[in-house]
């Protein structure tokens, strides 16, 4: 398709506010499509690491593009919002929409902000695109925002608002941003549905589905996907207790389910409730938004419930089948594998849990580790840290498996039995299979226990 679109020199000028991972992943893969992108970030020590080469996320394969992009004068890195927005084509809003403290809905603050700062430095004709996750009207508040701010410019004609939501997965965001699954774009005008359809011209070549919509439309498609998402896993969760109980086996109900085309065998992990910086987030601003448009979603809300209630359990299952247990260890403590963010992982439950039970806890994540440079959570006398998986589990009672690192996987298993007190082993992601782990009182999540101890 060739598309005609007015830009102000022949190589697309984008600016990102908010260099987080969605900003810092987001941009980075801009500038790699070829397009000259400035990162602007009012977090000074953030913007001069990344100057200096330093990348503040770990996110695989994320510092050789950095790097390389900035090397090569595409990609640049500002405290200074007026680097982000004079004389861009496109300004991506990139920062957080945390919960806010009182009601579940997401604390559009920073977005706001960002808005404002946005609107005192535009130069026509720019789009300014919502890239942050934000609840239904957020993008036609920003057009507002920037109106009352700029009285001078007129929206559709100086400036647009578009959505355009992104679905990245922590963990492998390079390769879910330059080959997604579909891309959405909200817009209300031509003008800025072509400018969007030109900056994602290099997926055409790999056929990638753009769907656009009204900006409501877009606006939610992100919190019901993400909405949807964590439906299946919490559904599967619940099966797995089902399976527990009746003797069943969860991995298999996956499969028998997964095959079936209509419903997918991808998010069908049963495991200790699922963590990080989105699904609890926009789960609960999915059922606020609902709630106040009097439509509430009982599927949501009943989903929170029970994710809630599932990191917690994950907590009792230990404590109940290891009465005595003095010290346990605990293996990955982030939301899943190949990140260093800890929002809302299961760990941040269960581990206060042990703790207010009188266990200690030995931790070790390939992350968070005895001597590492990043900060470690958990600051009580009664939590230490160890430099590798052994060192955590020595003079232990039992070891729990949180997150599903790859280094877990092959485990020592006689070595870990040698060092372990009782020989408790907490399979919370189902790595090992229970005819391998006859030695243990093995528990893992919605399986039946043929050989081995059936706790
Ligand atoms: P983050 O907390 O990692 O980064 C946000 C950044 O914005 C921070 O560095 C902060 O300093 C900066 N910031 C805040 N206000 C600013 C302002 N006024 N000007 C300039 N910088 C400002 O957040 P994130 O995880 O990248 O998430 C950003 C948004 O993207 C959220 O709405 C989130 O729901 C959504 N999202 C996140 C992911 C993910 O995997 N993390 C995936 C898809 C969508
Ligand atoms: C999720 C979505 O997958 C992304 O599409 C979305 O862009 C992002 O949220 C967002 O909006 O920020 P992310 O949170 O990075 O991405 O990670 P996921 O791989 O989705 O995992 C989320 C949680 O669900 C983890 O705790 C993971 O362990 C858990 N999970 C996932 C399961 O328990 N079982 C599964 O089958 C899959």
């Amino acid at each position: 398709m060739i598309i005609q679109v007015f830009l102000r020199s022949k190589k697309m000028k984008i600016g990102v506010v908010g260099t987080g991972y969605v900003g810092l992943v987001s941009g980075t893969c801009f500038s790699e499509f070829g397009f000259d992108v400035v990162c602007m970030d009012k977090n000074p020590r953030r913007i001069e690491d990344l100057n200096q080469g330093i990348i503040p996320i770990y996110e695989p394969g994320l510092d050789s593009l950095v790097l390389d992009n900035h090397k090569k004068n595409r990609l640049h890195f500002s405290t200074d919002i007026k680097d982000a927005v004079v004389e861009r084509d496109i300004v991506m809003i990139a920062v957080g929409t945390p919960t806010s403290d009182n009601d579940g809905a997401a604390d559009l603050t920073y977005v706001f902000e960002a808005a404002k700062d946005i609107a005192k430095h535009l130069t026509p004709y720019t789009v300014v695109v919502t890239k942050s996750t934000v609840p239904l009207g957020t993008s036609h508040k920003i057009k507002e925002i920037i109106e009352k701010e700029r009285p001078d410019l007129k929206a559709g004609i100086d400036f647009d608002v578009a959505s355009n939501p992104e679905f990245l997965r922590e963990g492998s965001a390079i390769s879910d941003f330059m080959r997604p699954d579909r891309v959405v774009i909200g817009v209300d005008n031509e003008r800025s549905e072509k400018i969007l359809r030109q900056l994602y011209r290099p997926l055409y070549l790999i056929e990638t589905p753009i769907v656009v919509t009204d900006i409501k439309t877009s606006e939610l498609s992100k919190y019901a996907s993400n909405g949807f998402l964590a439906v299946k896993i919490g559904f599967i969760n619940q099966m797995a207790d089902i399976c527990e109980q009746a003797g069943a086996n969860v991995q298999d109900v996956a499969k028998a389910m997964g095959l079936d085309g209509r419903i997918g065998k991808k998010f069908l992990h049963a495991g200790p409730g699922y963590g990080g910086s989105c699904f609890p987030k926009d789960t609960l601003a999915l059922a606020k938004t609902a709630k106040d448009l009097g439509t509430p979603s009982t599927i949501i809300e009943s989903v929170i419930t029970s994710n809630d209630h599932r990191k917690s359990a994950m907590a009792d299952r230990i404590i109940t089948h290891c009465p005595n247990a003095k010290k346990i260890a605990i293996l990955g403590i982030t939301f899943k594998p190949n990140t260093d963010d800890l929002r809302d992982a299961p760990s941040l439950v269960i581990v206060p849990k042990l703790l207010q039970h009188g266990v200690d806890v030995h931790i070790y994540d390939p992350l968070y580790y005895k001597g590492c440079e990043r900060t470690l959570p958990f600051q009580d006398s009664k939590v230490s840290f160890y430099q590798n998986a052994y060192d955590a589990i020595h003079g232990c009672d039992g070891v729990a498996i949180l997150t599903e690192w790859n280094e877990f996987r092959s485990l020592d298993l006689p070595k870990v039995q040698e060092l372990l007190k009782q020989k408790f082993f907490f399979d919370f992601r189902n790595i090992y299979k229970p005819d391998e782990m006859g030695e243990f009182y093995y528990y893992s999540i919605g399986r039946s226990f043929s050989k081995s101890h059936n706790i």
